[in-house]
């Protein structure tokens, strides 16, 4: 079937502390012509965000799909969209390197993390095909960041306790507030 002047169409991002983000997503089994609409969705979403990174658990579909593309923050550079299915982190290495880090779940607030520097990654992209990329620099914290959405785990799960519950406490009152 083909479908022309098929448009693409912003998601909504779901915000803590929707229990969806803490969720651990099913693996991608197939790749069907939804999915790759869905892959186009999520870069729209992504970019119109605007963000660099998109995990599906924050459309509020539960599957191991990511989008990023950490080439835009520098407005020079040409856009370098990267799509993986079923990501999984194959070596990280011992040099660390640390980001002030942020997430589309969690808006205005933002906190340094250290990480593995670069990261080996194994993953099936668009068409399916296997492939690996090592990941490095600001598309290696990236990558290790939505990958943990997969997994249901969030950036402040990296901060020290008191730090993550005053920010959970904030997202949870401004949520009853909208609510009542
Ligand atoms: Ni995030």
């Amino acid at each position: 079937m083909k479908v022309q002047n098929e448009t693409m169409s912003l998601k909504e991002i779901i915000k803590i502390p929707d229990p969806v983000l803490r969720t651990k997503c099913d693996p991608v089994e197939t790749i069907t012509p939804e999915l790759k609409k869905l892959m186009d969705d999520m870069l729209e979403t992504m970019y119109d965000a605007p963000g660099i990174g998109l995990a599906a658990p924050q459309i509020n579909i539960p599957i191991r799909l990511i989008v990023m593309d950490a080439a835009n923050k520098e407005e020079e550079q040409e856009p370098d969209p990267i799509i993986m299915i079923n990501p999984v982190i194959l070596k990280s290495s011992d040099e660390v390197s640390t980001y002030e880090e942020g997430c589309l779940s969690i808006p205005e607030f933002f906190a340094e993390v250290e990480r593995p520097a670069n990261v080996l990654v194994s993953y099936r992209d668009k068409d399916g095909n296997p492939q690996e990329k090592n990941c490095e620099g600001l598309l290696g914290t990236v990558v290790q960041h939505e990958i943990d959405h997969l997994n249901g785990v969030l950036f402040i799960d990296y901060l020290s306790k008191l730090r993550r519950d005053r920010v959970i406490k904030k997202f949870a009152k401004a949520k009853k507030a909208v609510s009542i």
